[in-house]
């Protein structure tokens, strides 16, 4: 299972990862790439040019010591610098100019490569951390890219769509009493906030065997749910006032229709899908309504982590053979699915990696003994009250980044996301 970080597999994702970060950019011209598509998300040649950006900094310039390519990047292409919504403004590189300074930055990054010692007491090297950093990153803004694509009115190429059903079952299951490992101190490509793996104790609960599907979500709304501030939190219903949200975000349902707007294309909303384009909000009144609340991350990890080989602590590659349960990973799908039986962890909880993030009522924040690495603006400058937890990954994340222990992080009122919920009760 534990197979050694190689150099060879290093290249490997790092070809694969770029071929794919190039396939979804490669339909758009440069008038696209450089618009601001929403207040919500950078220009698209932003993100591209800021991933090869990190990848210059981290490596060629890091590890490798090399000299800037070229002066003002460390402005424009660092994140905390200028918001999403003021990056159109900035002098952007022009797609064209991006992919050249992306192509160099890699020859640099090869060349580090060559030469780096993966076996170093360096803990930025050892194992090939940073390059598991820089890959983890790319194929994170490759996520945000398709979150900007998603937004456009424009219709992108999407593939057709498999009309499948979920697999019928109990509406929960059972998850017993009793501790459990939280967060991992082995796998090498862990982030800081996922570290160090600690026993945690919970009481024994019940969580939903699927996320909460578009048909379900239909019932909410139908049953009135926007209108009823009884089902709502107090932050939660001056958000749903002050945004006039009266269904997820792209959906259009009235009398005669139930569609959804996605990467513009109307299509009929798909009803054993989970619900995606939902706040933290909207996710919070949906589980008062049911009944029930939701999850906690710990809860969340403790029902994924339930079979034995889910922890895989190697680093994963596209190309292993899986350890773990069948999961919509990767993009190819461009959309969630409904649930395929493989999916299902001991506990018999289905989805549970991939389709959708999973909004969890819990805050970001640190595990016993955090510590920063290998830098604060990753994790421990948005530790606090302003976010709430996702889990599970999204049909558009990564095999590199989704496993059962990764944290992603997001304000309650974001909708942009792919991220949708599933409930739990007290057992
Ligand atoms: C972990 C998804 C919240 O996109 O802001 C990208 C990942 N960090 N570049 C984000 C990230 C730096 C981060 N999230
Ligand atoms: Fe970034």
């Amino acid at each position: 299972m534990d197979k050694p970080v190689s150099r060879t597999r290093i290249a490997t994702e790092l070809e694969r990862v770029r071929l794919a970060t190039e396939a979804l950019i490669e339909p758009l011209g440069d008038t696209e790439l450089r618009r601001q598509v929403s207040p919500l998300q950078s220009p698209l040649v932003w993100d591209y040019a800021h991933i090869a950006y990190f990848e210059e900094l981290w490596l060629s310039r890091q590890v490798g010591g090399g000299e800037p390519i070229a002066t003002g990047h460390d402005d424009i292409y660092d994140a905390f610098q200028h918001e999403r919504d003021g990056r159109a403004d900035l002098p952007l590189l022009d797609p064209s100019a991006a992919r050249a300074y992306t192509a160099e930055v890699r020859e640099r990054t090869l060349e580090v490569l060559a030469e780096v010692d993966l076996e170093s007491e360096d803990p930025l090297v050892r194992d090939g951390f940073v390059f598991g950093m820089v890959l983890q990153h790319e194929t994170q803004h490759q996520e945000t890219l398709l979150q900007t694509l998603a937004l456009r009115d424009e219709a992108y190429p999407l593939p057709e769509r498999a009309t499948t059903t979920a697999p019928a079952g109990p509406e929960d299951v059972s998850v017993p009493a009793g501790p459990f490992t939280l967060g991992t101190s082995e796998h090498p490509w862990a982030y800081d906030n996922e570290r160090q793996a600690h026993e945690v104790v919970l009481d024994g609960f019940r969580i939903d065997r699927l996320p909460v599907t578009n048909a379900r979500y239909l019932d909410f709304v139908e049953d009135q749910g926007y209108d009823e501030q009884s089902h709502w939190s107090e932050p939660g219903w001056a958000w749903r006032l002050a945004e006039n949200a009266t269904l997820p975000h792209g959906w259009r349902v009235s009398a005669g229709e139930r569609a959804r707007l996605r990467f513009g294309h109307l299509e009929p909303l798909p009803p054993d899908e989970p619900v995606q384009h939902v706040s933290f909000f909207e996710a919070e009144a949906f589980a008062r309504w049911a009944g029930k609340r939701l999850a906690t991350e710990q809860e969340w990890e403790k029902a994924a982590r339930c079979r034995p080989g889910v922890e895989t602590h190697a680093a994963r590659f596209a190309n292993d053979d899986d350890d773990g349960p069948e999961a919509n990973l990767g993009g190819a799908s461009f959309g969630p699915l409904p649930a395929t039986p493989g999916s299902a962890t001991a506990c018999g909880a289905l989805q549970l990696m991939g389709d959708v993030w999973e909004w969890t009522s819990s805050h970001f924040l640190p595990y016993p003994g955090f510590t920063p690495f290998p830098y604060p603006e990753y994790s421990e400058v948005f530790f606090g009250e302003a976010f709430r937890v996702l889990r599970g990954g999204s049909w558009a994340s990564d095999p590199l980044v989704a496993r059962p222990t990764a944290r992603n992080w997001d304000y309650p009122q974001r909708r942009q996301i792919f991220a949708g919920f599933r409930c739990v009760t007290d057992a």
